[in-house]
């Protein structure tokens, strides 16, 4: 299963590259406004940053919702760098882009999944990613996880090669419920991620070896 981090901030990023466990980025417009990257140059910029620190695929969103627009936006991001997959609302205009994308060999993640029939919809369009948004799901008392498994089936059934990135994670188990589904990929924060590090079994145990050393020596 591929990690990657759901956050334009370059500290995190960073981070999790140097832990030598990280895929790729996603990034959204609401992920941007809470880094403070605004206007157009700042926001290229900023994509390219993250290009330069991770190696692995960036998801870029467009902004426009007409199907000309988000043409002109995507086209626009994916000169940025071969890493950038364009992020595409789940519209019907949406659904319109990936199939021009697709045709035009740039890379896809068709986002605000909610639902296996907007999964399989993007997949016919030829999305390289689906993002279903589990903990968004979970919040309204919905579950996320199941989505998750009846996309994983559908897909299996007819061979798409469209990867499945889980979204909107929200802790650990998250990730752990997604690697035994069979996500092909979590995006998650970097607090969910390095969590993944965590059993109090472990800090003991650890003690234990150090303090028997230090007693022998
Ligand atoms: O990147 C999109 C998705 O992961 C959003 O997560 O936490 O805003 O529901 P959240």
């Amino acid at each position: 299963m591929k990690f990657f981090i759901d956050t334009a901030n370059l500290d995190q990023i960073t981070e999790a590259q140097n832990l030598g466990i990280l895929d790729g980025v996603t990034t959204n417009p609401s992920l941007m406004a809470k880094e403070g990257i605004t206007g157009d140059s700042n926001i290229i910029n900023h994509y390219k940053k993250i290009c330069e620190i991770v190696d692995g695929d960036v998801s870029a969103e467009v902004i426009s919702t007409e199907f000309d627009g988000m043409v002109e936006e995507g086209n626009h991001l994916s000169k940025i760098s071969n890493q950038i997959v364009v992020k595409i609302p789940m519209t019907k205009n949406g659904v319109k882009a990936l199939k021009y994308f697709s045709n035009n060999n740039i890379k896809t993640n068709c986002t605000l999944i909610f639902s296996p029939g907007q999964a399989l919809l993007a997949a016919k369009a030829g999305a390289n990613y689906v993002s279903p948004f589990i903990g968004r799901l979970d919040d309204i008392s919905s579950d996320g996880l199941s989505l998750i498994s009846e996309i994983r089936q559908i897909f299996d059934n007819y061979n798409f090669k469209t990867e499945i990135l889980s979204a909107s994670i929200r802790h650990n188990m998250h990730i752990i419920d997604c690697a035994k589904i069979g996500s092909d990929v979590v995006t998650a924060p970097l607090s969910s991620i390095v969590g993944l590090l965590n059993h109090p079994l472990t800090d003991s145990g650890l003690k234990k070896f150090l303090d028997d050393h230090k007693k022998a020596n």
